[in-house]
């Protein structure tokens, strides 16, 4: 007998410690899912079988139909489900039955509250397995055996779902997984065939293997349903994509988005196509009514299922949709693919290629529809997905201005940071003489809606769209115009506003005249930090603002590099000061040379501050900001004394 074959003892991870004792309290209210769980797990078997079969025909042994079955013994009060399935190895048990092994688990767990709802959602994203078992049973026995091996091989796993499992090898026949759940004194109810039946035809009817059941009849001296030695098989086993449309049901669909989403929520709109031509494939493609708690994580689960003619091939298949839309679930079934597909060949092959811009335009147009015709859902998408579409607008070239026309921004129309405006409204506002689509970007809401390069547009009444996603500097670095109409950030290069304010521009010219001597001054003390210091009619309430040239990159983008540790190439900004200020016009009679250069780094600094940047040297900010509020107070001394 070798080592492993003894039974031992082993802990389980403190996450599924954790993640055990959360499901038992928040899923109660949903503990029929745990059948669901289990049917996933052994036509997921199932399907790895198949798959692994087509190059090693032996692991059929001489069983080559994956089936599922389900059974109930009242007396000893167990529900097992069987599958002959892939099986697992000792090794394989530990590793999957005994720890957490997901990508996004730390998240999850950093996300969880103690609100029961809301963590049941959340542990309904993050997948409920098979420990949903342990929410109608107190002890858990799962024998198995990996197709392959021999009958000597079987390997026996048992818990009571508290800290620890026991694992011992044993003799199996027959090749897959039994699940014996030992129900809780509680749950009597689900003793019952009639019951079991009622939940598998409700969350598991998509399945595409046979779920068998014993079949029942009423036994008159008994008074009770008994079962018969005859099979029956509950579901429809026939994928539900391959039938058409007017055969599946609203609540089909439902289930299977279910299924394929590990969603507890029904999705929020759905999309399902046949595509014949040169190549021929189904899409059935779900956008999820909530984000997934992982959705910004790099190693995030992304991608849909992919089948060919009907075989299971593989999950999460993202070569077959853009990182852009890593938030829709389903399927893609070719009927072109080689079965043996494997992750390289997807990406290469020219076929994959085209099924993939088929599927972009397809869930384009589910969006498109979202937009038209359900205001509301809309609504729900952008807010969930929309920082995600708009990484479309700067990656999809083919597809940029379809995207285009799908982004909604916040603007200074409503002023709040609620994204509800398209670029389409926003031309259709523009006002007579402009011809560009004005937008400004900041690190967050508050900084960009009050930027003081806003001042003049806020006077003369156009709308800028206020940008403070990330994404959105990638947007409008390659999103450069809309219908013929340019966008233009506030903040970058001179601004031109003759046709909206004539008078302005006018005064300007005249100004600059009158303020040459200031400006130059300026310039000589500032000569190290600003490429250089012009007159504007563009601030109205501060003193001064810095803009960068019309071709360099904004200061925001500047700063998001040097956050991400990239290596920026320092272009010096331009300081803009405004004329009309008080500090501007004290700062041209001011004689003393020092103070001249104390106000004149201020006024670079806190434009600095006011755009949401920070200061190389805050300390001599501070001083000097200091000393301006002493001289001041020298003057009008009563501030100080009590
Ligand atoms: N019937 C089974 N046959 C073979 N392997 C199984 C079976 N049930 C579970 N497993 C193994 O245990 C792992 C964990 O199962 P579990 O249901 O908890 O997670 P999952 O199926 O991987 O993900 P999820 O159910 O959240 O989609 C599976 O990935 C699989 O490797
Ligand atoms: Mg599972």
């Amino acid at each position: 007998m070798t080592e492993t074959a003894t039974k031992e003892t082993l802990g389980f991870q403190a996450e599924v410690k954790q993640l055990l004792h959360l499901m038992v309290h928040s899923l109660y209210g949903n503990k029929e899912i745990f059948l669901r769980e289990l049917v996933s797990n052994a036509s997921d078997a199932g399907d790895k079988l198949r798959f692994e079969a087509m190059t090693d025909a032996a692991l059929f042994e001489s069983d080559p139909d994956p089936k599922i079955r389900v059974s109930v013994d009242v007396q000893a009060r167990t529900i097992t489900v069987s599958d002959n399935g892939i099986g697992m190895s000792r090794q394989e048990v530990i590793e999957h039955i005994g720890t957490i092994a997901k990508s996004g688990t730390r998240e999850f767990f950093a996300q969880l509250t103690s609100d029961r709802a809301k963590d049941a959602h959340l542990i309904g994203q993050f997948g409920v397995g098979f420990y949903s078992s342990f929410i109608v049973a107190d002890r858990v026995t799962l024998i198995t055996r990996h197709a392959g091996l021999t009958p000597e091989h079987g390997v026996r796993w048992e818990s009571a779902g508290e800290g620890d499992y026991t694992v011992e090898t044993v003799r199996k026949e027959t090749r897959g997984t039994d699940v014996i759940l030992h129900l809780r004194p509680e749950e009597d109810e689900l003793l019952s065939g009639m019951r079991l039946r009622e939940i598998l035809r409700k969350y598991s009817d998509h399945i595409t293997l046979p779920i068998l059941m014993k079949k029942e009849r009423w036994d008159s001296d008994a008074k009770k349903q008994i079962q018969t030695d005859e099979d029956e098989q509950i579901n429809q086993a026939s994928a539900l994509w391959a039938r058409s449309k007017s055969e599946i049901t609203e609540e089909q669909y439902q289930e299977f988005y279910k299924h394929v989403a590990h969603d507890f929520e029904p999705p929020l709109a759905y999309t399902h196509a046949r595509v014949e031509g040169r190549q021929e494939f189904t899409q059935l493609f779900y956008i999820p009514q909530r984000a997934p708690f992982d959705l910004w994580d790099r190693e995030h689960r992304r991608g849909i299922k992919l089948y060919v003619r009907r075989v299971f091939i593989m999950d999460d298949a993202e070569q077959l949709l853009p990182p852009y839309l890593r938030f829709i679930r389903g399927i893609v079934d070719s009927n072109d693919l080689p079965l043996n597909v494997s992750r390289e060949i997807l990406q290469q092959s020219r076929d994959v290629q085209t099924i993939r811009n088929a599927s972009v335009k397809r869930v384009l147009s589910l969006i498109e529809d979202l937009a038209q015709n359900h205001a509301d859902k809309f609504t729900t998408f952008w807010k969930e997905f929309g920082r995600v579409l708009k990484e479309g607008a700067s990656d999809d070239a083919g597809n940029r201005e379809r995207i285009a026309k799908l982004l909604r921004f916040a603007s200074t129309k409503s002023d709040t940071d609620e994204q509800n405006v398209s670029l389409a409204g926003y031309v259709g506002r523009m006002k007579d003489g402009q011809d560009a689509i004005y937008y400004i970007t900041g690190d967050n809401f508050s900084a960009a809606k009050n930027s003081p390069h806003l001042e003049i547009f806020r006077k003369l009444g156009v709308e800028v769209l206020l940008m403070s996603d990330r994404v959105d500097e990638w947007v409008v670095s390659l999103l450069t115009e809309f219908e013929g109409k340019p966008l233009q950030s506030v903040a970058k290069g001179g601004l031109d506003l003759s046709k909206l304010g004539g008078e302005a521009e006018k005064q300007e010219e005249q100004q600059t005249d009158e303020h040459t001597g200031l400006v130059e001054r300026l310039q000589s003390v500032l000569k190290d930090r600003a490429s250089a210091v012009r007159v504007t009619n563009r601030l109205t309430d501060s003193p001064s603002c810095l803009v960068s040239d019309e071709h360099g990159m904004s200061t925001h983008l500047e700063r998001m590099l040097k956050a991400a540790g990239q290596n920026v190439p320092g272009a010096k900004p331009i300081l803009e000061i405004n004329p009309q200020h008080p500090i501007v016009q004290r700062l041209k009679d001011e004689s003393d040379e020092r103070r001249f250069s104390d106000w004149s780094h201020i006024l670079f600094d806190q434009a600095m501050l006011a755009e949401g940047g920070q200061l190389e040297d805050p300390a001599s900010f501070v001083k000097r900001l200091n000393e301006v509020m002493l001289t001041l107070a020298g003057g009008t001394s009563r501030i100080w004394t009590p």
